[in-house]
Protein backbone atom coordinates (compact mmCIF):
# COMPACT_ATOMS: atom_id res chain seq x y z
CA UNK A 1 0.00 0.00 0.00
CA UNK A 2 1.34 3.30 -0.86
CA UNK A 3 0.60 6.54 0.48
CA UNK A 4 0.94 10.41 -0.71
CA UNK A 5 0.62 13.77 1.38
CA UNK A 6 0.15 17.52 0.40
CA UNK A 7 1.56 19.83 3.10
CA UNK A 8 1.00 23.00 2.69
CA UNK A 9 2.39 25.83 5.37
CA UNK A 10 5.32 26.33 7.41
CA UNK A 11 7.96 24.29 8.16
CA UNK A 12 6.12 23.48 11.30
CA UNK A 13 3.63 21.64 9.38
CA UNK A 14 6.54 20.47 6.68
CA UNK A 15 7.95 18.51 9.71
CA UNK A 16 4.50 17.13 11.11
CA UNK A 17 3.89 15.44 7.47
CA UNK A 18 6.98 13.88 8.07
CA UNK A 19 5.80 12.67 11.13
CA UNK A 20 2.36 11.85 9.17
CA UNK A 21 4.36 9.39 7.24
CA UNK A 22 6.09 7.78 10.11
CA UNK A 23 2.60 6.88 11.08
CA UNK A 24 1.75 5.92 7.65
CA UNK A 25 4.42 3.54 7.51
CA UNK A 26 3.38 1.89 11.01
CA UNK A 27 0.02 1.36 9.78
CA UNK A 28 1.39 -0.56 6.10
CA UNK A 29 1.96 2.54 4.17
CA UNK A 30 5.68 1.02 2.73
CA UNK A 31 6.05 3.91 0.08
CA UNK A 32 5.25 7.36 -1.02
CA UNK A 33 4.01 7.48 -4.58
CA UNK A 34 2.07 9.90 -7.18
CA UNK A 35 -1.42 10.75 -5.66
CA UNK A 36 -3.11 8.89 -8.75
CA UNK A 37 -1.07 5.40 -7.32
CA UNK A 38 -2.14 6.25 -3.50
CA UNK A 39 -3.86 4.02 -1.17
CA UNK A 40 -4.48 6.87 1.06
CA UNK A 41 -3.82 10.82 0.63
CA UNK A 42 -3.16 12.79 3.75
CA UNK A 43 -3.63 16.54 2.96
CA UNK A 44 -1.56 18.63 5.97
CA UNK A 45 -3.76 21.85 5.83
CA UNK A 46 -2.57 25.69 6.67
CA UNK A 47 -5.29 28.83 7.57
CA UNK A 48 -2.84 31.45 8.02
CA UNK A 49 -4.31 33.51 5.21
CA UNK A 50 -7.33 32.95 3.10
CA UNK A 51 -5.33 32.23 -0.02
CA UNK A 52 -3.25 28.83 1.80
CA UNK A 53 -7.20 27.88 2.67
CA UNK A 54 -8.84 27.96 -0.85
CA UNK A 55 -5.52 26.21 -2.02
CA UNK A 56 -6.70 23.05 0.04
CA UNK A 57 -10.28 23.83 -0.58
CA UNK A 58 -10.09 22.94 -4.56
CA UNK A 59 -7.33 20.36 -4.37
CA UNK A 60 -9.80 18.40 -2.06
CA UNK A 61 -12.10 19.20 -4.16
CA UNK A 62 -10.73 17.63 -6.98
CA UNK A 63 -10.57 14.15 -5.25
CA UNK A 64 -13.58 13.38 -5.64
CA UNK A 65 -13.15 11.47 -9.09
CA UNK A 66 -10.38 9.91 -7.91
CA UNK A 67 -12.49 8.55 -4.63
CA UNK A 68 -15.01 6.88 -6.98
CA UNK A 69 -12.69 5.50 -8.84
CA UNK A 70 -10.83 3.87 -6.53
CA UNK A 71 -13.60 2.30 -3.82
CA UNK A 72 -10.34 1.49 -1.13
CA UNK A 73 -8.93 4.82 -1.02
CA UNK A 74 -8.68 6.85 1.81
CA UNK A 75 -8.55 10.27 2.01
CA UNK A 76 -7.49 12.08 5.47
CA UNK A 77 -7.62 15.43 6.05
CA UNK A 78 -5.54 17.62 9.05
CA UNK A 79 -3.75 19.94 10.19
CA UNK A 80 -4.35 23.91 11.24
CA UNK A 81 -7.26 24.22 9.27
CA UNK A 82 -9.15 21.10 9.92
CA UNK A 83 -8.65 22.84 14.46
CA UNK A 84 -10.60 25.93 13.30
CA UNK A 85 -13.34 26.69 14.61
CA UNK A 86 -16.52 25.16 12.15
CA UNK A 87 -14.31 24.06 9.94
CA UNK A 88 -13.85 20.49 10.29
CA UNK A 89 -17.66 20.71 10.14
CA UNK A 90 -17.68 22.23 6.88
CA UNK A 91 -15.13 20.26 5.36
CA UNK A 92 -17.35 17.03 6.38
CA UNK A 93 -20.37 18.75 4.47
CA UNK A 94 -18.64 19.71 1.52
CA UNK A 95 -16.76 16.77 0.72
CA UNK A 96 -18.66 14.14 2.59
CA UNK A 97 -16.11 11.56 0.53
CA UNK A 98 -13.15 12.65 3.26
CA UNK A 99 -12.68 9.57 5.61
CA UNK A 100 -10.40 10.91 8.39
CA UNK A 101 -10.56 14.25 9.78
CA UNK A 102 -7.73 15.12 12.80
CA UNK A 103 -6.59 18.20 14.28
CA UNK A 104 -3.37 19.62 15.23
CA UNK A 105 -3.13 18.03 18.65
CA UNK A 106 -4.33 14.46 17.52
CA UNK A 107 -1.40 13.22 15.37
CA UNK A 108 -1.06 10.86 18.11
CA UNK A 109 -5.30 9.32 17.02
CA UNK A 110 -4.11 8.99 13.33
CA UNK A 111 -3.58 5.37 13.73
CA UNK A 112 -6.36 4.70 15.65
CA UNK A 113 -8.42 6.75 12.72
CA UNK A 114 -7.00 4.59 10.45
CA UNK A 115 -8.23 1.73 11.62
CA UNK A 116 -11.61 2.99 12.96
CA UNK A 117 -12.21 4.58 9.49
CA UNK A 118 -11.17 0.98 7.80
CA UNK A 119 -13.84 -1.02 10.52
CA UNK A 120 -16.62 1.12 9.68
CA UNK A 121 -18.49 3.38 7.17
CA UNK A 122 -18.83 6.88 9.32
CA UNK A 123 -16.01 9.67 8.76
CA UNK A 124 -13.35 8.96 11.78
CA UNK A 125 -12.94 12.36 13.73
CA UNK A 126 -10.40 13.85 16.12
CA UNK A 127 -10.18 17.35 17.49
CA UNK A 128 -8.85 17.52 20.55
CA UNK A 129 -8.31 20.73 22.26
CA UNK A 130 -5.14 20.42 23.06
CA UNK A 131 -1.90 18.67 23.09
CA UNK A 132 -0.89 16.00 25.67
CA UNK A 133 2.30 16.50 26.28
CA UNK A 134 5.65 18.00 24.64
CA UNK A 135 6.59 14.20 22.93
CA UNK A 136 4.25 12.49 20.62
CA UNK A 137 6.63 9.29 20.62
CA UNK A 138 6.17 9.36 16.34
CA UNK A 139 9.32 8.48 14.50
CA UNK A 140 9.37 10.80 11.59
CA UNK A 141 10.12 9.85 7.89
CA UNK A 142 12.48 12.59 7.12
CA UNK A 143 12.29 14.04 3.77
CA UNK A 144 14.62 17.02 3.88
CA UNK A 145 18.23 15.39 3.91
CA UNK A 146 20.78 16.91 4.20
CA UNK A 147 18.24 19.51 6.84
CA UNK A 148 16.87 17.86 9.72
CA UNK A 149 13.75 19.71 11.35
CA UNK A 150 13.90 19.34 15.35
CA UNK A 151 10.75 20.92 16.59
CA UNK A 152 11.80 22.78 20.32
CA UNK A 153 8.08 23.66 21.47
CA UNK A 154 4.88 23.80 20.25
CA UNK A 155 2.16 26.67 20.40
CA UNK A 156 2.18 30.15 20.68
CA UNK A 157 0.85 32.52 23.40
CA UNK A 158 1.75 35.65 21.38
CA UNK A 159 -2.01 36.65 20.36
CA UNK A 160 -0.33 39.42 17.21
CA UNK A 161 -4.19 40.33 16.59
CA UNK A 162 -3.90 39.47 12.64
CA UNK A 163 -3.19 35.70 13.39
CA UNK A 164 -4.82 32.48 13.91
CA UNK A 165 -1.37 30.51 14.98
CA UNK A 166 -2.81 30.76 18.93
CA UNK A 167 -6.21 28.98 18.39
CA UNK A 168 -5.06 26.59 16.45
CA UNK A 169 -1.88 25.54 17.66
CA UNK A 170 -2.58 26.10 21.26
CA UNK A 171 -0.39 27.30 23.98
CA UNK A 172 2.90 27.27 24.35
CA UNK A 173 4.46 23.85 25.32
CA UNK A 174 8.38 23.22 25.64
CA UNK A 175 10.35 19.94 24.98
CA UNK A 176 12.94 19.07 27.43
CA UNK A 177 16.44 19.32 27.18
CA UNK A 178 17.02 16.55 27.16
CA UNK A 179 14.47 14.85 24.62
CA UNK A 180 15.85 17.47 22.24
CA UNK A 181 19.64 17.21 22.39
CA UNK A 182 19.20 13.49 22.50
CA UNK A 183 17.33 13.58 18.79
CA UNK A 184 20.14 16.51 17.78
CA UNK A 185 22.96 13.94 18.43
CA UNK A 186 21.31 11.32 16.98
CA UNK A 187 20.47 12.96 13.62
CA UNK A 188 23.94 14.34 13.59
CA UNK A 189 25.56 10.52 13.88
CA UNK A 190 22.57 9.33 10.98
CA UNK A 191 24.74 12.19 9.06
CA UNK A 192 22.46 15.00 9.06
CA UNK A 193 24.44 18.07 7.66
CA UNK A 194 22.08 20.78 9.43
CA UNK A 195 19.72 21.07 12.42
CA UNK A 196 16.73 23.57 12.35
CA UNK A 197 15.27 24.23 15.62
CA UNK A 198 11.48 24.93 15.08
CA UNK A 199 9.31 27.19 16.85
CA UNK A 200 6.38 29.53 16.25
CA UNK A 201 8.47 31.90 18.72
CA UNK A 202 11.70 30.04 19.46
CA UNK A 203 12.84 32.69 21.98
CA UNK A 204 9.33 31.70 24.54
CA UNK A 205 11.46 28.13 24.58
CA UNK A 206 11.47 27.11 28.79
CA UNK A 207 12.96 23.86 29.91
CA UNK A 208 11.70 22.58 32.98
CA UNK A 209 15.16 23.70 34.43
CA UNK A 210 14.45 26.91 33.10
CA UNK A 211 16.40 27.03 30.50
CA UNK A 212 16.10 29.55 27.43
CA UNK A 213 16.73 29.75 24.34
CA UNK A 214 19.83 30.90 24.16
CA UNK A 215 21.28 28.35 26.72
CA UNK A 216 19.36 25.47 24.60
CA UNK A 217 21.00 26.52 21.34
CA UNK A 218 24.42 26.80 22.63
CA UNK A 219 23.99 23.42 23.95
CA UNK A 220 23.11 21.92 20.38
CA UNK A 221 25.64 23.59 18.61
CA UNK A 222 27.73 21.92 21.06
CA UNK A 223 27.29 18.54 20.17
CA UNK A 224 29.99 17.06 18.16
CA UNK A 225 30.22 16.67 14.52
CA UNK A 226 30.64 18.51 10.98
CA UNK A 227 26.82 20.21 11.03
CA UNK A 228 25.44 23.42 11.11
CA UNK A 229 22.66 25.23 13.58
CA UNK A 230 19.55 27.06 11.99
CA UNK A 231 16.69 28.35 14.00
CA UNK A 232 13.40 29.93 13.55
CA UNK A 233 11.06 31.83 14.28
CA UNK A 234 12.26 34.65 16.29
CA UNK A 235 10.41 37.70 17.65
CA UNK A 236 11.56 41.16 18.27
CA UNK A 237 9.82 41.58 21.63
CA UNK A 238 12.26 39.03 23.00
CA UNK A 239 15.40 39.63 21.47
CA UNK A 240 18.38 39.39 23.59
CA UNK A 241 22.21 40.16 23.61
CA UNK A 242 22.65 36.84 24.92
CA UNK A 243 21.56 35.14 22.06
CA UNK A 244 23.61 37.53 19.63
CA UNK A 245 26.07 36.34 22.09
CA UNK A 246 26.14 32.66 21.89
CA UNK A 247 25.54 33.13 17.72
CA UNK A 248 29.01 34.78 17.80
CA UNK A 249 30.60 32.51 19.54
CA UNK A 250 29.41 29.26 17.73
CA UNK A 251 31.13 28.70 14.18
CA UNK A 252 27.77 26.20 13.83
CA UNK A 253 25.36 28.59 14.23
CA UNK A 254 24.62 30.29 10.98
CA UNK A 255 24.63 33.84 10.54
CA UNK A 256 20.82 33.89 10.06
CA UNK A 257 18.50 35.80 12.04
CA UNK A 258 14.62 35.50 10.39
CA UNK A 259 13.51 38.29 12.62
CA UNK A 260 9.77 39.11 11.51
CA UNK A 261 8.84 43.00 11.22
CA UNK A 262 5.59 43.13 9.72
CA UNK A 263 5.68 46.84 9.70
CA UNK A 264 7.75 49.69 10.19
CA UNK A 265 5.21 52.02 11.87
CA UNK A 266 4.17 52.23 15.33
CA UNK A 267 0.29 52.88 15.31
CA UNK A 268 0.18 49.85 13.27
CA UNK A 269 2.61 47.79 15.49
CA UNK A 270 0.47 48.47 18.37
CA UNK A 271 -2.61 47.45 16.71
CA UNK A 272 -0.67 44.29 15.84
CA UNK A 273 -0.08 43.81 19.39
CA UNK A 274 3.82 42.98 18.40
CA UNK A 275 4.88 44.82 21.86
CA UNK A 276 8.16 46.64 20.27
CA UNK A 277 8.35 49.84 18.06
CA UNK A 278 10.42 50.76 14.91
CA UNK A 279 13.08 52.64 16.62
CA UNK A 280 13.65 49.23 19.05
CA UNK A 281 13.63 46.98 16.37
CA UNK A 282 16.47 49.03 14.46
CA UNK A 283 18.34 49.48 17.92
CA UNK A 284 18.38 45.00 17.66
CA UNK A 285 19.99 45.24 14.07
CA UNK A 286 22.51 47.62 15.45
CA UNK A 287 23.67 45.16 18.46
CA UNK A 288 22.92 42.12 15.83
CA UNK A 289 25.30 43.96 13.28
CA UNK A 290 28.04 45.67 15.85
CA UNK A 291 28.59 42.26 17.42
CA UNK A 292 28.30 39.79 13.78
CA UNK A 293 29.04 42.31 11.54
CA UNK A 294 28.22 40.09 8.91
CA UNK A 295 24.84 38.78 10.24
CA UNK A 296 22.38 38.57 7.55
CA UNK A 297 18.77 39.72 8.32
CA UNK A 298 15.59 38.41 6.30
CA UNK A 299 11.71 39.39 7.52
CA UNK A 300 8.16 39.06 6.76
CA UNK A 301 5.94 42.05 6.37
CA UNK A 302 2.07 42.50 6.27
CA UNK A 303 0.84 45.27 4.40
CA UNK A 304 -2.76 46.33 4.01
CA UNK A 305 -3.33 45.86 7.78
CA UNK A 306 -7.13 47.95 8.82
CA UNK A 307 -6.75 51.19 9.07
CA UNK A 308 -3.24 51.69 7.36
CA UNK A 309 -3.13 54.83 5.29
CA UNK A 310 -0.83 55.52 2.90
CA UNK A 311 1.78 57.33 5.27
CA UNK A 312 1.92 54.41 7.78
CA UNK A 313 2.04 51.86 4.57
CA UNK A 314 5.34 54.34 3.52
CA UNK A 315 6.85 54.17 6.74
CA UNK A 316 7.16 49.44 6.19
CA UNK A 317 8.59 51.02 2.68
CA UNK A 318 11.08 53.34 4.50
CA UNK A 319 11.87 50.57 6.72
CA UNK A 320 13.31 48.25 4.19
CA UNK A 321 15.40 50.53 3.17
CA UNK A 322 17.10 51.15 6.55
CA UNK A 323 17.03 47.57 7.68
CA UNK A 324 19.13 46.25 4.63
CA UNK A 325 17.40 42.82 5.16
CA UNK A 326 19.06 40.63 2.70
CA UNK A 327 15.14 39.12 1.44
CA UNK A 328 11.46 39.51 2.61
CA UNK A 329 8.47 37.65 2.56
CA UNK A 330 5.82 40.03 1.84
CA UNK A 331 1.58 39.55 2.33
CA UNK A 332 -1.64 41.40 2.39
CA UNK A 333 -3.60 41.20 5.30
CA UNK A 334 -6.16 38.18 5.26
CA UNK A 335 -8.76 38.76 8.08
CA UNK A 336 -8.98 35.71 9.81
CA UNK A 337 -12.51 34.82 11.79
CA UNK A 338 -12.02 34.64 15.08
CA UNK A 339 -9.13 37.18 15.30
CA UNK A 340 -9.03 40.97 17.03
CA UNK A 341 -7.49 42.33 13.79
CA UNK A 342 -10.61 40.66 11.69
CA UNK A 343 -13.12 42.83 13.63
CA UNK A 344 -11.15 46.07 13.42
CA UNK A 345 -12.09 49.11 11.39
CA UNK A 346 -10.83 50.21 8.44
CA UNK A 347 -10.52 47.14 6.79
CA UNK A 348 -8.39 47.96 3.27
CA UNK A 349 -9.84 47.57 0.15
CA UNK A 350 -8.54 44.76 -2.71
CA UNK A 351 -6.93 47.92 -4.55
CA UNK A 352 -5.37 49.81 -2.77
CA UNK A 353 -3.65 46.63 -0.96
CA UNK A 354 -2.89 45.00 -4.72
CA UNK A 355 -0.83 48.63 -4.85
CA UNK A 356 0.87 48.55 -1.83
CA UNK A 357 2.08 44.76 -2.21
CA UNK A 358 3.16 45.49 -5.61
CA UNK A 359 5.63 48.53 -4.50
CA UNK A 360 6.45 46.83 -1.62
CA UNK A 361 7.74 43.38 -3.43
CA UNK A 362 9.39 46.01 -5.90
CA UNK A 363 11.28 47.58 -3.38
CA UNK A 364 12.62 44.36 -1.53
CA UNK A 365 13.64 42.73 -4.83
CA UNK A 366 15.39 45.66 -5.71
CA UNK A 367 17.37 45.85 -2.52
CA UNK A 368 17.54 41.64 -2.87
CA UNK A 369 19.41 42.35 -6.66
CA UNK A 370 21.58 44.58 -5.07
CA UNK A 371 22.72 42.79 -2.08
CA UNK A 372 23.20 39.73 -4.72
CA UNK A 373 24.90 41.73 -7.00
CA UNK A 374 28.05 42.04 -4.43
CA UNK A 375 28.45 38.62 -4.34
CA UNK A 376 29.55 38.05 -8.04
CA UNK A 377 33.34 37.20 -7.86
CA UNK A 378 33.78 36.06 -4.54
CA UNK A 379 33.37 32.92 -2.69
CA UNK A 380 30.62 31.42 -0.91
CA UNK A 381 30.12 27.88 1.35
CA UNK A 382 27.18 26.29 0.30
CA UNK A 383 25.48 23.25 1.71
CA UNK A 384 23.93 20.81 -1.33
CA UNK A 385 20.59 20.45 -0.68
CA UNK A 386 19.28 19.27 -3.71
CA UNK A 387 19.34 18.94 -7.79
CA UNK A 388 17.26 20.74 -9.79
CA UNK A 389 16.48 18.37 -12.35
CA UNK A 390 15.17 21.29 -15.01
CA UNK A 391 18.20 23.32 -14.98
CA UNK A 392 20.61 20.72 -14.08
CA UNK A 393 22.32 22.79 -11.32
CA UNK A 394 22.73 21.19 -7.77
CA UNK A 395 21.57 24.42 -5.20
CA UNK A 396 21.82 24.41 -1.53
CA UNK A 397 22.33 27.25 0.84
CA UNK A 398 25.56 28.90 2.80
CA UNK A 399 25.43 30.02 6.43
CA UNK A 400 24.08 33.29 5.88
CA UNK A 401 20.67 31.82 3.95
CA UNK A 402 21.60 32.75 0.07
CA UNK A 403 21.04 30.25 -2.32
CA UNK A 404 23.99 29.00 -4.52
CA UNK A 405 23.38 26.71 -7.62
CA UNK A 406 26.57 24.93 -9.63
CA UNK A 407 27.25 21.89 -12.10
CA UNK A 408 28.60 18.79 -11.07
CA UNK A 409 28.94 15.29 -12.35
CA UNK A 410 28.61 13.23 -9.21
CA UNK A 411 25.67 13.72 -6.69
CA UNK A 412 26.68 16.34 -4.15
CA UNK A 413 23.63 16.26 -1.56
CA UNK A 414 24.92 16.24 1.81
CA UNK A 415 28.20 17.97 0.84
CA UNK A 416 29.78 21.63 1.80
CA UNK A 417 30.38 22.95 -1.58
CA UNK A 418 32.60 26.19 -2.07
CA UNK A 419 31.75 28.02 -5.15
CA UNK A 420 33.03 31.53 -7.03
CA UNK A 421 30.22 33.55 -7.80
CA UNK A 422 29.91 34.60 -11.11
CA UNK A 423 26.08 35.30 -11.85
CA UNK A 424 23.65 36.71 -9.62
CA UNK A 425 19.79 36.85 -10.06
CA UNK A 426 17.42 37.84 -7.57
CA UNK A 427 18.06 35.58 -4.59
CA UNK A 428 19.71 33.12 -6.79
CA UNK A 429 24.08 32.73 -6.97
CA UNK A 430 25.60 30.95 -9.97
CA UNK A 431 29.28 30.03 -9.27
CA UNK A 432 32.00 26.87 -10.01
CA UNK A 433 33.41 24.99 -7.72
CA UNK A 434 36.79 25.94 -6.71
N1 LIG B 1 5.45 32.38 14.38
C1 LIG B 1 6.01 32.94 13.25
C2 LIG B 1 5.23 32.62 11.98
C3 LIG B 1 3.89 33.18 11.87
S1 LIG B 1 3.11 32.95 10.35
C4 LIG B 1 6.17 34.40 13.52
O1 LIG B 1 5.67 34.90 14.49
O2 LIG B 1 6.84 35.05 12.73
C5 LIG B 1 4.25 33.65 9.23
C6 LIG B 1 3.92 35.02 8.77
O3 LIG B 1 2.64 35.07 8.19
C7 LIG B 1 3.87 36.06 9.85
O4 LIG B 1 5.13 36.50 10.23
C8 LIG B 1 3.06 37.15 9.19
O5 LIG B 1 3.89 38.02 8.46
C9 LIG B 1 2.16 36.39 8.24
N2 LIG B 1 0.78 36.39 8.68
C10 LIG B 1 0.26 35.84 9.79
N3 LIG B 1 -1.07 36.06 9.86
C11 LIG B 1 -1.40 36.77 8.75
C12 LIG B 1 -2.63 37.33 8.26
N4 LIG B 1 -3.76 37.20 8.92
N5 LIG B 1 -2.58 38.00 7.09
C13 LIG B 1 -1.42 38.16 6.42
N6 LIG B 1 -0.25 37.67 6.84
C14 LIG B 1 -0.23 36.98 8.00
FE1 LIG C 1 1.25 34.40 15.05
FE2 LIG C 1 2.40 36.32 16.42
FE3 LIG C 1 2.43 33.84 17.36
FE4 LIG C 1 3.88 34.46 15.23
S1 LIG C 1 4.15 35.28 17.31
S2 LIG C 1 2.57 32.68 15.47
S3 LIG C 1 2.62 35.99 14.19
S4 LIG C 1 0.62 35.12 17.11
FE1 LIG D 1 1.96 26.95 9.96
FE2 LIG D 1 -0.13 27.65 8.55
FE3 LIG D 1 -0.48 26.39 10.78
S1 LIG D 1 1.70 28.81 8.80
S2 LIG D 1 1.23 26.92 12.05
S3 LIG D 1 0.54 25.62 8.97
S4 LIG D 1 -1.71 28.05 10.05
Amino acid sequence: MKYHIVTYGCQMNLHESEKIAGVLREEGYTEEAPLEEADIIVFNTCCIRENAENHAFGNIGALKKLKRQKKTLLIAVGGCMVQEEGKARLLKEKFPFIDILFGTHSLPMLSALIRKKRAERKTAVSLLPAREGAEDGILPVRTSYPNAWVNIMYGCNNFCSYCIVPYVRGREISRAKEDILREVRSLVKEGYREITLLGQNVDSYRGADGTDFAALLEEVASVEGDFRVRFMTSHPKDFSEKLVAVMKRHKKICKHLHLPVQSGNDRILRLMNRRYTREKYLEELAVLRREIPDCEVTTDLIVAFPGETEEEFEDTLSLVEEADFSSAFTFIFSPRTGTKAAEMEGQISEEVAKDRITRLVALVNEKTRQKSARYVGKEIEILCEDYDEKRGLYLGRDEYGRMGYFRSGKNRVGEFVRLRIGEANGISLYGEEV
